[in-house]
């Protein structure tokens, strides 16, 4: 079995990778994620592009259960690898990997926080890509993972503004509906921290943050991967109700995250959709959703629009917040929370 030392690689023949993008069911895996000396319990890949050729290739880097070597993940170092990849049906295997990782780097107290709260958004960005890609969503296992992964990040934010920044800064912005599905899940258990919210209540919000465009599975595969819309709602219209069904199924949830699937879209002035409620008849959950959702798709930017800098974001949600789109106690805190990371 070839390991990554048996081949020949150059900078130039390292493909860059489409992140979130999955050709054969390849799945990009962090290389930082990886820890020299480990067993892999999965097969790891690298993708290659060489000269003349039209599509990248994937080639076997370290086979499953074998030990992970200092030297293969210098190389990968020194020729600026940062992506590896698995197959989609290893997804298992790896998240069980991240999970015993996790295990020993939370703890630690000697880790930085950037590096706990990389490791952990890396490891629910699979988790909620799984949730999105499943087949069925299934309210057992993988709810209990998101949840787990959830109280996890609330605890690291109950650090205070270094693990908040760090949420903030990390943020990937690949325009896929589960990293904008993430972002706004981990945003807002930063925010709810700031606003010392309890965890049971955070982890419910979490949760909700996390499925509230779940709805959007249905317009799969065409969807999935691509931009979220940022005005132009036009085919999307639909998801809030679906996605409220889809929620609705899940056992033991609080009623309020229901409510964030199927209200936030909804504006203060009645101009939102799909019921055109006022703010009052908005549930305070979906009021704060509303303003987390808005901030994450303006600072993400997408095909048409550049991201804009939290500076310029806050200026333009200002402009809206004449109309009273937001929720105006929230909005002033998150104007707070959000100057003070
Ligand atoms: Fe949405
Ligand atoms: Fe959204």
């Amino acid at each position: 079995m070839k390991q990554i030392l048996d081949h020949d690689l150059k900078t130039s023949k390292i493909a860059a990778p489409a992140i979130g993008e999955e050709r054969g069911g390849y799945i990009p895996l962090p290389l930082r994620n990886l820890t020299a000396g480990d067993e892999i319990p999965f097969d790891v890949y690298l993708k290659v592009k060489n000269k003349g050729e039209q599509d990248p290739r994937f080639i076997m880097a370290c086979p499953q259960n074998e030990v992970f070597k200092q030297e293969w993940y210098k190389k990968l170092k020194s020729l600026e690898i940062q992506w590896l990849y698995y197959s989609q049906e290893n997804e298992a295997k790896v998240l069980d990997y991240l999970d015993r990782s996790l295990e020993k780097v939370l703890p630690d107290e000697t880790r930085q926080p950037e590096e706990k709260v990389t490791l952990l958004y890396d490891t629910t960005l699979i988790c909620v890509r799984n949730f999105f890609t499943s087949e069925q969503i299934s309210a057992g296992p993988q709810m209990f993972r998101a949840l787990r992964l959830i109280d996890s990040m609330f605890d690291l934010m109950k650090g205070g503004v270094d693990f908040h920044r760090s949420i903030l800064d990390i943020r990937r912005h690949d325009h896929v509906l589960y990293n904008h599905s993430l972002n706004v899940c981990f945003m807002g258990l930063a925010f709810v921290s700031f606003l010392g919210w309890d965890a049971q209540k955070a982890q419910n919000f979490g949760l909700g943050a996390m499925l509230h465009d779940i709805g959007l599975i249905q317009l799969k595969p065409e969807l999935l991967g691509k931009d979220v819309p940022r005005n132009g709602y036009k085919p999307t219209d639909s998801h809030p109700a679906v996605g409220y069904k889809i929620v609705s199924n899940m056992p033991g949830l609080r009623r309020e995250v229901r409510y964030m699937a199927l209200q936030h879209h909804e504006n203060g002035d009645g101009s939102g959709y799909p019921a055109g409620l006022k703010i009052n008849a908005i549930d305070p959950w979906a009021r704060v959703l509303r303003i987390l959702d808005h901030y994450e798709v303006l600072t993400s930017g997408n095909a048409h629009n550049r991201p804009l800098s939290s500076k310029e974001a806050l200026m333009e949600m200002a402009g809206l917040q004449e109309k009273k789109v937001f929720d105006m106690n929230y909005f002033m805190n998150f104007i707070k929370f959000i100057g003070k990371t």
